[in-house]
């Protein structure tokens, strides 16, 4: 593979030094960037970069492909840290519902929301899965994501969780953006074990976790803790279950209710903690000091009609709030980081620069990446987006609705070039 050099890009964005791994909150207004730069990628890593008037010569490089970014931000391609995006079929009978005035709480008690996603996808094959599965994938790709959480979780059997995760191993090895996986076998309970709670958390710790842990099918375990799904003790035992196998948690919590789930994830030490549209003051105390990752998914909140999170009260306590997508058929249905953005502003009102931190260094912090992805740095990954030529940083949340992303490039090669 030939290197890349970019050419006077109108700057570098989120230019950190090596070894920064988040933004904390009172800092994520800076975002530190270099003007009329190049930047070098070998082998798919960033190299070096510099000010124009510091460009080595041409016949000093190694062979390469030249764009030139005049006009054009580079940024560090987006970071998605938390979603559902292996599912077999959209729910949009469900969003008629819900404009007809149902709730998302009455949906499911009506045997509609993850028990309608787990049937249909309990009887589709895995072929079947990965195909949709990669179309999405394809699309948030274009989207300028280059890295993605995916999740189970609508398999609530042991055969069709390990099923969903075969499918998202298979989409890791096929396609070039990272993927990083997750455990949900806790996301509601299976009709099956409706009069034995305790037999389906004694599946998922006992035999779910050691088997995908051994077979390396997932990084991370999750629980959806909320009123009619899971409890904090529940997720305590997943959580006690995971470490024991060297899986942290990225959690569910405090979307409708505050239960005391995020104090008990901090005492487990979990990665993240996602949603916090409800918060009480002891939920921010209980994060405040502590290294797990407050996760926050405006497009979910848009799309149900519920709280924002407290975006801004997050962080004034100096934590390192990052940003998803929750791509998924029930509360969200599209996988664009891009919206995510212009939500973050308007609606969390996040500074641009601070909801930039939050989809690129945070975010890739908030799935243990952030070594790999997430800034301009030499020795990282070379995955990158370039805009179209845009007058400020400001534009790309204000200007919502537009396609901003000129080119997306994934490990030094690009993957996608828009018009
Ligand atoms: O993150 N809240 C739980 N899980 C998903 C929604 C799942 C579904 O409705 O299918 C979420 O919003
Ligand atoms: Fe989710």
């Amino acid at each position: 593979m030939p290197a890349l050099l970019i050419v006077n890009a109108k700057a570098l964005v989120g230019v950190y030094p090596a070894g920064t791994t988040r933004v904390p909150g009172r800092r994520m207004h800076q975002l530190p960037l270099m003007e009329n730069a190049w930047l070098l990628a070998v082998d798919g890593r960033i190299t070096a970069f510099g000010a124009m008037d510091t460009l080595p010569p041409a016949d000093s490089l190694p062979p390469h492909t030249r764009i030139d970014a005049s006009g054009r931000y580079v940024l560090p391609g987006w970071c998605d840290p938390h979603t559902h995006t292996v599912f077999a079929a959209p729910r949009e009978e469900e969003f008629v519902d819900k404009i007809k005035g149902l709730s998302y709480q009455d949906i499911a008690a009506r045997g509609g929301g993850i028990l309608n996603s787990a049937r249909k996808l309990r009887a589709m094959d895995e072929d079947a899965l990965y195909h949709q599965a990669r179309t999405r994938l394809e699309e948030m790709m274009r989207q300028g994501t280059v890295a993605v959480e995916i999740k189970s979780g609508y398999g609530l059997t042991a055969e069709s969780e390990l099923k969903m995760l075969r499918v998202a191993r298979r989409l890791k090895a096929d396609l070039p953006l990272q993927v990083r996986t997750t455990l949900l076998a806790a996301h509601a309970l299976p009709p099956e074990f409706a009069h034995d709670r305790q037999a389906y958390i004694d599946l998922i710790c006992h035999t779910l976790i050691p088997q995908v842990a051994a077979e390396g099918l997932a990084d991370f375990v999750d629980v959806f803790c909320e009123t009619n799904y899971f409890t904090v003790a529940e997720l305590e035992q997943v959580l006690e279950a995971g470490a024991r196998h060297g899986l942290p948690g990225k959690v569910h919590v405090n979307q409708f209710t505050s239960l005391g789930a995020i104090a008990a994830s901090v005492r487990h030490q979990a990665l993240s903690v996602d949603h916090l549209e409800v918060m009480e003051e002891a939920d921010l105390a209980a994060l405040e000091g502590s290294s797990t990752i407050p996760t926050l998914l405006p497009s979910c909140s848009f799309f149900l009609r519920i709280p924002y999170a407290p975006a801004r009260a997050l962080m004034d306590r100096d934590l390192p709030v990052a940003l998803a997508t929750d791509h998924n058929p029930g509360s969200t249905p599209s996988g664009n980081m891009n919206l995510v953005l212009s939500l973050a502003c308007i609606e969390l009102r996040m500074l641009p620069e601070e909801a930039i931190n939050a989809m690129t260094l945070n975010s890739a912090a908030a799935m243990g990446l952030a070594e790999e992805l997430g800034s301009i740095t030499v020795g990282k990954r070379a995955s990158l987006l370039i805009t179209k030529p845009v007058p400020s940083l400001a534009y790309l949340p204000y200007a919502f609705g537009s396609d901003h992303i000129h080119s997306v490039i994934i490990d030094g090669r690009p993957v996608h070039t828009g018009h």
